[in-house]
């Protein structure tokens, strides 16, 4: 069993979004497999950090085109956790820290509440904008 179960309840129904996702359950499942391997963890961490970049402009893309009137709110937790994420990447590639637990576990409370209370709204939105 995959340390963050993400299935069919977790998707938005935006076809990008939802691959996204993925991508980003799969790293961290990844990195949750690989700790204590601290050269594999910083390598996968540099790969979670691009993809979690990407995934925040894909999402505040998406919202500003379509006028969404969540964007500041939703942007707002996307930067919330890109700091800490991006903090994080900045001490682990310069031998300053190693990925551990306490992380993996924040970063998956993190994902589940931001898509109920954030990404499945905006799914929503979206979906009934003609998104697929
Ligand atoms: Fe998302
Ligand atoms: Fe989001």
């Amino acid at each position: 069993m995959a340390y963050i179960e993400w299935n069919e309840e977790h998707k938005t129904n935006v076809s990008i979004i939802d691959d996204e996702h993925d991508k980003i359950a799969k790293l961290a499942n990844e990195i949750y497999n690989s700790l204590g391997d601290n050269d594999k963890c910083k390598l996968l961490f540099a790969d979670l950090t691009e993809q979690v970049q990407t995934h925040f402009e894909t999402e505040e893309t998406l919202m500003k085109k379509f006028k969404d009137v969540h964007y500041i709110s939703h942007k707002l937790e996307h930067d919330r956790m890109f700091k800490k994420v991006s903090e994080l990447n900045d001490l682990i590639q310069s031998g300053e820290k190693t990925v551990g637990l306490d992380f993996i576990k924040s970063f998956r409370n993190w994902l589940f509440n931001h898509l109920e209370l954030n990404d499945k709204k905006t799914g929503k939105f979206l979906t009934e904008h003609g998104v697929s």
